[in-house]
């Protein structure tokens, strides 16, 4: 299983066991941005598949479980005896000792959470270089009593004895605290020395390492078939394209289906960008009629989704058999993906995997499983950040690696109710002034998403002597790291005033701009 979901994948220098923390991914980043190429897999893990993967170093992540508690997930104790080094964190580390025949208590009174200053107690390996007394970040009920034979406390704080602890001639270490969290002033200390001193990891995973890799890697999955993908104009199908179009050149065909949804320019942006400038085939689908026909009369957001979910699938299809036969479809599915998909996280009552609720929406404009393309994923390994990055060292412009996130059925859920020609026209001229005033105000890379959305209500204005009815407009700005929670943006007077008189002078059918000041939640980002 595990093997599987590493297929075609450098096998990684550390290997972090997952026990459902919710900062399992966050590890793993931590050890990337060190350069080193480190992935997350289930506890479920066996001594084999380790063995076959052969890391360097094997992580155990926190989780939400007390070790005594029935369900908790175990990992097989044999992983301590392995010669590989093993770094326990916080539950990772109470598993860990209590294995070892150490003994861990809930801490009554003792719980800390939250920054606590270190005390360091000797010299050791895993603390090498950290301040004494600087602050770690700590998140634990339970805490360890008496350690297994072999280990030594290497240091404390107040209200926990043994805030790290280490076996050095069997290279075993643990820590109470969580150094992946930036809160841990010398966490990525501690990553390092884990890492580079104890591991022996080469810092030999970046951008260069990944294309001389990969790029092989294609040509020799591919050979001299024909791959076929999806571009939407997003960071992951761009970078994709481009990495693609090095290893494959011509072999490579992007199809860009134009549902008429897209923002102001962008079609006309992407054609020249793509084809006439770095001379990446794109046959660019104008589907326009056929999306706004589907959607005459539909009000309902979900049906909207549902429709043109299922158009872009039809439409997929009729134009890859035209251009086809393609033997290959290549997807930029990213590592959260399929971290996601392979259901490590575990449920805290029963200890069982659980498969993460990836909702549903998102999902539209993708395509169906069962096509008859084999799949072309060389992002698989990668975060968003690294996706990124790649990007940037492939040559995409800023306007696509900064571009803010875009819904799959782009402008259709921003106008409320029936979508029209003449709402699409108006929304896409609001839209552009948004995006323009706050690139003008040198806010735009520090928004998560920042757009117009537009109300089918008319209300009343006055214009020169005349009244008017006309639509309003909702402006939508906020902040957030994932999407998943975001609080609004605050958007200086002057850039509201310069958005609000260009839109209501400059978009024919609007007479009134609102601003939107709710957070997520309860709020959602999108207002359907
Ligand atoms: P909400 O509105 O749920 O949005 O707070 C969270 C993030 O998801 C994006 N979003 C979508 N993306 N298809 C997509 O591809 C959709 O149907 C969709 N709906 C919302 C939204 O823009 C935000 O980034």
């Amino acid at each position: 299983m595990v093997k599987k979901l590493l297929k075609k994948v450098r096998d990684p220098s550390i290997l972090i066991l997952d026990f459902g923390s919710q900062y399992s991914e966050l590890i793993a980043r931590r050890i990337r941005e060190a350069n080193v190429f480190s992935l997350v897999v289930s506890n479920f893990i066996s001594i084999k598949e380790i063995q076959d993967i052969k890391p360097q170093g094997i992580i155990l992540s926190g989780g939400p479980n007390s070790v005594y508690e029935d369900n908790a997930p175990k990992c097989d104790p044999k992983i301590f005896n392995l010669d590989i080094p093993v770094l326990g964190i916080c539950y990772g580390m109470q598993l860990m000792v209590k294995e070892l025949g150490g003994n861990v208590t809930t801490a009554i009174n003792k719980a800390e959470y939250g920054r606590a200053p270190i005390n360091i107690d000797c010299e050791s390996d895993l603390l090498s270089n950290v301040k004494d007394k600087s602050i770690m970040w700590m998140s634990h009920g339970d805490s360890i009593n008496n350690l297994p034979n072999g280990f030594i406390k290497i240091a404390h704080t107040e209200n926990t004895l043994h805030a790290a602890i280490s076996n050095r001639e069997k290279k075993l270490f643990g820590v109470q605290f969580h150094p992946e969290v930036i809160h841990s002033e010398f966490g990525m200390r501690v990553i390092k020395n884990f890492v580079y001193s104890i591991s022996k990891c080469k810092a030999d995973w970046t951008t260069e390492t990944f294309l001389d890799e990969t790029i092989p890697r294609i040509k020799e999955q591919v050979g001299d078939k024909k791959v076929l993908l999806a571009l939407s104009g997003g960071v992951d199908s761009s970078t994709l394209a481009f990495l693609l179009n090095k290893a494959i050149g011509k072999q490579l065909t992007c199809m860009f289906i134009d549902q008429g949804f897209m923002r102001k320019g962008e079609p006309e942006f992407l054609m020249n960008f793509f084809d006439k400038k770095f001379h990446i085939k794109v046959e660019y689908i104008n589907a326009r009629d056929r999306f706004i026909k589907k959607l005459k009369g539909v009000t309902d957001p979900e049906e909207k989704r549902k429709i043109i979910g299922e158009e872009f699938i039809r439409v997929f299809e009729e134009e890859s058999n035209r251009l086809g036969p393609f033997q290959y479809l290549a997807q930029g599915t990213l590592y959260p993906d399929v971290i996601e998909s392979a259901g490590t996280n575990l449920d805290p009552k029963t200890g069982e995997r659980i498969a993460v609720k990836i909702k549903s929406h998102h999902n539209v404009g993708g395509l169906p499983k069962d096509l008859q393309f084999k799949l072309v994923e060389p992002l698989r390994k990668l975060f968003k950040d690294e996706v990124r990055k790649l990007g940037k060292a492939l040559g995409l412009p800023d306007e696509i690696i900064k571009r803010h996130p875009f819904p799959g059925p782009g402008l259709s859920i921003r106008i409320l109710g029936e979508v029209s020609n003449e709402k699409l026209n108006c929304l896409r001229d609001a839209d552009w002034i948004v995006r323009d005033e706050i690139k003008k105000a040198g806010l735009y890379n520090d928004i998560w998403q920042a757009f117009a959305v537009l109300l089918p209500v008319k209300t009343v204005g006055v214009m020169g002597d005349k009244r008017t009815y006309a639509w309003p407009i909702v402006l939508r700005c906020v902040s957030s790291e994932d999407g998943m929670t975001a609080d609004w943006s605050r958007i200086p007077y002057e850039t509201l005033e310069r958005i609000s008189n260009r839109i209501v002078n400059e978009v024919a059918q609007v007479n009134r701009v609102v601003f939107d000041i709710t957070s997520k939640p309860p709020g959602t980002i999108e207002w359907e």
